[in-house]
Order: C-alpha cells, then sequence, then structure tokens
C-alpha cells in the first residue's frame, strides 16, 4: 500500500525544491502517492485564497504533508497561509533541529540542537488593532492548554530522542504576566519528566550564548514569535537556511518543512539548496514508519556534503539544485 502523501509546492524555489525533494524520495524506493495540492501567493492568483479549503481537507485525510514555502506580503494583503493552515489544523509543535553536517562549513562544529516553537499563539495571534491614530495593539496571547500541551510535546521529544536537557526561554522580566504563565505552565509539566534537565533562559541572555558557547544547549522550547526568530539563529550556526528542517506537530496531522523562504531573490534560477526539504522529509519518513529508508537517506545527504561539487552557492559551492539530488541518489 502506497503512502497517501499531500504535496504542496509552495511559492519561490518551493516548487524546484519540492520536485529535487520528489527525485530523491523517488529514489529511496518508498512508495509515495502524491496528492498535490496547492497553497500561497500562487493560489492566491489563481483561485482567490492563499490556502484553498481543498488544501486543508487534503492534509487532513492524509495526514502528512510536505510543503514548499509560501510568499506572504510584509504589512499588508492576505494572512499568511502558513499561519493559516497551522491554525486550521491545529498544528501546534514546531520541531527545528539544527545539526551540525560534515563538509558544511560553520563557525561550529558537533551542534546539535533543536528548537521546540508553539506555534499557534503567542504574538501570531493575529489580533492587531488600531485603538487610535497613531496607536496600534499587537495582542500577544498566552493559554495555559496551548503552553501546557507545548511544553509536554518538548519533554516527549526529549525523551523520545534521549535527549538530557529542555530549557524554556522566555522575557518573563518584562513580560512578567504573559511569558510569566508560559513559565509557570512548563515548570509544572517538567516536574513530570525528572530524568531530563530542566533550565530558564531569557531570550536576549540567550541569544548571547548561542553565539559564543551554543554547544551547551540541546531542546529549547519556547513560544512562537521567539522559536522564529532563534531557528533561523541556529540555523546561521549550521550552515544556514538551505540546510535546516522543520516539523509541524498536530494531534491527528503532521506537516514537514524547511525552516527557509520562497527566496525570491533566487527563485528560477535552479541553485536553491534543496536540502532543508530533503532533511525535512528524512522527518517524515521516520514520521510515517520508513526508518530504514530515513537513515539511508540521511546518511546519502551526509556523504553527499563531503563532495565540495555537491554544494550550492550558500554553502560556498557552484552545485544546481539538481546536481544536488543527482549526488543524493548515486550515495542512497
Ligand atoms: P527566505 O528564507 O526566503 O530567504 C532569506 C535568504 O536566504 C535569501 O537570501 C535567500 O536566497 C536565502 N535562502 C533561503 N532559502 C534558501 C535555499 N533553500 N537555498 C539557498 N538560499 C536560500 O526569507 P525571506 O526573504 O525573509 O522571505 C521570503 C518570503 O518567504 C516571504 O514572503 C516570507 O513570508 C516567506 N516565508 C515563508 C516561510 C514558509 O512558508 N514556511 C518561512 C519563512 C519565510
Amino acid at each position: 500500500m502506497p503512502h497517501c502523501i499531500t504535496l504542496i509546492p509552495g511559492d519561490g524555489i518551493g516548487p524546484e525544491v519540492a520536485d529535487a525533494t520528489k527525485r530523491v524520495l523517488a529514489g529511496t524506493g518508498v512508495n509515495i502517492e502524491w496528492d498535490v495540492q496547492h497553497s500561497g501567493l500562487q493560489a492566491l492568483e489563481e483561485s482567490g485564497d492563499a490556502l484553498p479549503d481543498a488544501t486543508v481537507e487534503s492534509v487532513r485525510a492524509n495526514g502528512v504533508a510536505l510543503k514548499g514555502p509560501t510568499t506572504t506580503p510584509v504589512g499588508k494583503g492576505h494572512v499568511s497561509a502558513n499561519v493559516r493552515l497551522r491554525r486550521a489544523l491545529d498544528l501546534y509543535a514546531s520541531i527545528r533541529p539544527a545539526k551540525s553536517m560534515p563538509g558544511v562549513v560553520s563557525r561550529y562544529e558537533d551542534l546539535d540542537l533543536v528548537v521546540v516553537r508553539e506555534n499557534t499563539e503567542g504574538l501570531y495571534s493575529g489580533q492587531e488593532v488600531q485603538v487610535t491614530d497613531g496607536v496600534v495593539v499587537s495582542i500577544k496571547v498566552v493559554t495555559e492548554a496551548a503552553s501546557r500541551r507545548i511544553a509536554t510535546a518538548a519533554f516527549e521529544y526529549a525523551r523520545k530522542n534521549g535527549r538530557k536537557r529542555v530549557t524554556a526561554v522566555h522575557k518573563a522580566n518584562i513580560m512578567k504576566m504573559g511569558d510569566g504563565f508560559f513559565l509557570e505552565c512548563v515548570g509544572d509539566i517538567a516536574k513530570g519528566y525528572p530524568e531530563i534537565q530542566y533550565d530558564t533562559a531569557i531570550i536576549d541572555a540567550l541569544c548571547m550564548q548561542l553565539v559564543r558557547n551554543p554547544n551547551v544547549f540541546d531542546v529549547m522550547l519556547m513560544e512562537n514569535l521567539y522559536g522564529d526568530i532563534i531557528s533561523d539563529l541556529c540555523a546561521g550556526l549550521v550552515g544556514g537556511l538551505g540546510v535546516v528542517p522543520g516539523a509541524n506537530i498536530g494531534a491527528d496531522v503532521a506537516v514537514f518543512e524547511a525552516v527557509h523562504g520562497s527566496a525570491p531573490d533566487i527563485a528560477g534560477q535552479g541553485v536553491a539548496n534543496p536540502l532543508g526539504l530533503i532533511k525535512s522529509a528524512v522527518l517524515m519518513l521516520e514520521h510515517i514508519g520508513e526508518l530504514s529508508a530515513a537513515e539511508r537517506l540521511y546518511s546519502a545527504i551526509e556523504q553527499t556534503m563531503l563532495d565540495p561539487k555537491a554544494r550550492t552557492a550558500d554553502l560556498g559551492g557552484n552545485a544546481t539544485t539538481n546536481d544536488v539530488v543527482d549526488a543524493i541518489l548515486e550515495a542512497c
């Protein structure tokens, strides 16, 4: 029986990296039947909706999706299709591993960090109002239910993956109520995981420490906006946005996507690094129980990165997207 999986190519470099990932997955021999659906700017232009109902229904029915990045206009225009998708399917946990790869030059070696980001509330609540001329209020929402379940997701992840430590990231010295409440909820959940070291870090100090001495961290748990920012920072520590994968997990549904965006500056040139989405596909293979294919694909990626000729421009090489795919397929 094939795995029925929704494929959302997305905008910009999305279709290029989605196509690359499809080719690599075909090479693993895992039987996947793709249900191609659309979301983002292109979907908006074609159907009048950046997140058509058919796309949401397909992901709900299949339970798993692989998604390319979608473009969101800045400051005006439609609500982010990503934010809508995460809300519609209650994809509350974003898991973003940032792991060093052999051959990929970065400031530090042997980094193995994981960002666990709350995906449904915080400053992404979409509740913004102009209260009077010259005054705009953006509401940061922190609920007990969402804070407890993201904390549970982080500690369960740590337990399942043999992680030693979870650090809750906050700014409760300033947002005493909102972030303070988040910390209170996380601290309570932490009591159920005595084998995992639990501590907290103020976000600004964490940024400094991540740049100077990132090896001290393990799993970092945080609300939505902090997670967005810290995952890009962590991507920068292990080779850049082009190489970092992500998973958005809900109770019954999971959507796998890279951390990077639609990169309009390089779209259509065939030079995008496909590793972010291909590594997201590794997480997807693990999620659907194709463990040996996931392992084979990951070690093929690692082997490929040892060859400078298989590195795209963001990694200092001049390989095309297709060159990377060909090299991975050869190593598979
Ligand atoms: P971006 O991640 O698209 O690009 C930032 C920089 O990284 C650019 O110089 C780009 O060329 C480079 N880059 C990104 N991915 C790359 C890859 N795979 N290979 C080589 N270079 C890569 O971030 P930006 O420019 O802030 O956002 C562009 C659009 O993407 C916006 O509309 C934004 O809303 C959207 N976006 C979508 C996301 C998603 O769908 N999950 C996530 C982040 C941004």
